[in-house]
Order: structure tokens, then sequence, then C-alpha cells
């Protein structure tokens, strides 16, 4: 099929929900993709955020092709060895506990509101209106169901929907003094981003999850970090939070973690673990077979020696290529970032910067309308940040160029009504 005819074909038999980029690839290699004209496009968005290991990744492949297992589904209610051996790999790295398997990082956060309920209701006189509530940060970002939506800051994603869950209030974001404000006896949970992904790569400042964390201890809430987009192995650390040596109760997982199935992760210490039972929360795929084999492979690709260090040294490099690109286009705000998840927030919109950089062999993403946001392969090399910053800068050169005459024309417009 051409992109044309998928295109028609979409246009009368999909929901309208997405605004995808005029790109078929066809097969993937590493850190790029190729159409089926075998034009190549060097990939800095990885399926947002979920393709850590680029395409075609010897370890993944060989866990999807694993003939001796045939079995695709056994249900929750009967055995296969991979859930545990995932979820023993998690609680080593997180020291937590056990986990919970679910197919998606919605519905990982929806369990985690749930688990933060159960938790209360344990622990207090059983009157569920005693401790419930959940605070979330504003600018954040948790997911489409509509507990996980009433977590979510941008007023465009929760307003169709209203009324989502009750008992979600937001705390200004990194306003420690407003997050001691927000704190009573009725918070049930804090959840937060460790740092922000759809928000636009905005960091949680160390001092903000701190607080968090301690006000979470004295008030017996629970303390749960969002790495669904920042964890595993992306900021050079396999989890964002272990830079600050926090503690958190829950961490919640999902994209990476299976190379591209769904699958996602709630990580929790043991004696909020226990505030689940037989029966009261779960779901038919979560954890399956072959997304846990595959997500084995995952995680021992990120555990290989040298794989972190490497994730944190093409990190600075790529940024420090944004700093310098900073340096001479004042169109560039700010860059920013950790390890392979990075931001160039630019003055004016990102649209026309993706979609030139796509004509010219680059995949990326812009959020917020002006951040372009690069969330690429973590097997990205040098060379790689190499070529994508020869084509981005000669696209963000031309716009510098362009706006800084709009500016010039605008000024002399002005000065002649003057
Ligand atoms: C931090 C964070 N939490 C939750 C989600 C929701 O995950 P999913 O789209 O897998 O439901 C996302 C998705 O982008 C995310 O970035």
């Amino acid at each position: 099929m051409t992109l044309e005819e998928i295109q028609a074909l979409e246009r009368r038999f999909l929901m309208p929900t997405y605004d995808r980029l005029p790109f078929y690839p066809v097969r993937g290699d590493g850190c790029y993709l190729y159409d089926a004209s075998g034009k190549r496009y060097l990939d800095l968005f990885g399926g947002l955020a979920v393709n850590a290991l680029g395409y075609s990744h010897p370890r993944v492949r060989a866990a999807l092709r694993n003939d001796s297992e045939p079995l695709i589904h056994v249900s929750n209610l009967i055995y296969h060895p991979y859930q545990a051996l995932v979820a023993q790999k998690l609680a080593r790295w997180t020291g937590l506990d056990r986990v919970f398997f679910a197919n998606s990082g919605t519905e990982v956060t929806e369990g985690a509101i749930k688990l933060a309920r159960a938790y209360a209701r344990k622990h207090q006189s059983g009157n569920p209106f005693e401790r419930y509530e959940i605070l979330a940060v504003e600018n954040s970002f948790h997911g489409r169901t509509t507990g996980a939506l009433a977590a979510t800051w941008p007023e465009k994603y929760r307003a169709p929907f209203e009324p989502l869950l009750p008992g979600v209030r937001f705390v200004r974001l990194n306003d420690t003094a407003h997050l001691r404000q927000s704190f009573d006896s009725r918070v049930a949970a804090l959840l937060v981003e460790t740092i922000q992904g759809e928000g636009g790569v905005v960091p949680i400042s160390e001092e903000f999850l701190r607080t968090g964390q301690e006000l979470c201890r004295s008030h017996d809430a629970l303390f749960i970090l969002d790495e669904i987009q920042c964890g595993l192995g992306r900021t050079g650390r396999m989890f964002a939070y272990q830079r600050y040596e926090l503690k958190p109760d829950v961490v919640l997982v999902a994209k990476a973690l299976a190379g591209g199935l769904p699958l996602g992760a709630i990580v929790a210490r043991d004696e909020v673990a226990q505030a689940f039972s037989a029966g009261i929360h779960g779901t038919t795929f979560g954890g399956g077979p072959v997304q846990c084999r595959t997500a084995l492979a995952v995680l021992e690709a990120l555990e290989a020696p040298g794989f972190l260090e490497r994730v944190e040294q093409t990190g600075a490099y790529f940024r420090e290529q944004l700093q310098r690109l900073r340096s001479r286009l004042p169109i560039i705000r700010e860059a920013r970032g950790e390890g392979l998840m990075l931001a160039a927030e630019l003055a004016v919109p990102g649209k026309e910067v993706v979609q030139q950089a796509l004509e010219a062999g680059l995949v990326m993403n812009c959020t917020q309308e002006t951040v372009l946001r690069f969330l690429p392969p973590l097997i990205l090399e040098p060379h790689h940040v190499d070529e994508a910053i020869g084509i981005l800068e000669p696209i963000l050169t031309r716009l510098q160029a362009n706006s800084t005459n709009q500016a010039a024309k605008h000024f002399a417009s002005t000065e002649a009504h003057a």
C-alpha cells in the first residue's frame, strides 16, 4: 500500500485522534528507519521513547523468535516464568519489592492511584473519605483514562471529558512552599514525573522532590514517581530519580520496557504492595509471556556493562551541540535535558522544523508547540548526533533569519505608523 492509499482509508475509517506526520517507514535498523523508496531517516523520536534499543535489535529479535516457547497468551490465572524474572530485575534496580504488570503507562498510573487508595484505606479507619486525594504537579502528563487524566494538567486534554476522577489536586511546578501548603491528612499520594516529558522535558527540582518525599513520609502518603518516559536508562541512570538518591514508595514504568510490545509495571514497596490482594486489581493481557520475555531481553541489554555510561556520554555530547546552536541562534531559547531526553525550546512554533527535518531525513517531535523534543534510541552514538545537527542547523538558521526579517519588518512598520 502507498502512503496515499493508507491516508485515504484512515480518513474514512479511523477516529480522528492523531495528527500524523506524512511518513510511512517499512523497516528499521539501529537508529534508522527506511521508507518504501529506500530513503533513510535518522530517528530521534524512538516511537515516543519506546524504541530504546532502536530497531531490529538482536536481543529483542531473539526474544520474539524464540520458537521453543510458542505460547503467546496464557491468562493471569496460570503461570509462565517471565513475570517473576522481570519483576526480580525491576525490584533490584529500584530497591523496591513487588510488581504488578499492565499494558500501558496510563494503566499503571490508574493502578497506582488505586493502590494508593487501597493502602490508605487499609492503614486508616476504613472511612473512604478520610484519605483519598492524589496530589499531582502542574504541567504533568500521566495518561488518558479518567483517573490518569484527572492527574494530567493541560486543560485541553481534560476539559472535554469532565467530570473526571474526583480527589486530584495540583501543586505548582517546583513550588516547594505550595507543596507544603497543599499537604494535609487527606492526601493518599503525591504523583510526580521526575522529568516532565510531554510538558516539554521539564525537570522537577531536587528540592521539590525531596520535600515531597519527606511530606509523604510524615503524612503516611505514598511518594509515586512516574518514570514512564524518563526511566529505564533514558537519562543515563536506570531511573531519573536515582540522580538524587530518593526512595519512592512506588515507581511506574512502561514505554521502553518490552522493546515495543505493550507492557507497563507498578513497582512498589512490600507493605504498599500488600494493599492489593487476589482479585482486587487485574488485567487480561498485562504481563503476557511474549511481552515479559522481551522485557527481560531489553533489561539485560540496558544492564550490560557500559550501556548507561554511553547513554550519559552521548547525551552530554548531544546537549553540548544543542547549547552550541543556542549560542549562535537566539531563536533557541533554551537547550535542556539529561542523558538522551533532551529539548531545544524555540521562541517560535516548531511544527515547521519537524516537517522540514522529516523531508531532510530526520524524525523528531515538537511538544508544547515550541519545544523540540529528542527521545532517540539509547543506542545513539556521537556520529548520529553530528548527522542530526548537520540537518537541524541549516533549518534553524533559516528559521532564525526569517524571524529576524519579520521582526525587522514589524519594527519598520510600527516606526512608519508612529
Ligand atoms: C510520563 C508519562 N506517564 C504516562 C504516560 C501514558 O502512557 P501510555 O501512553 O503508555 O498510556 C505517558 C505517555 O506519554 C508519559 O509520558
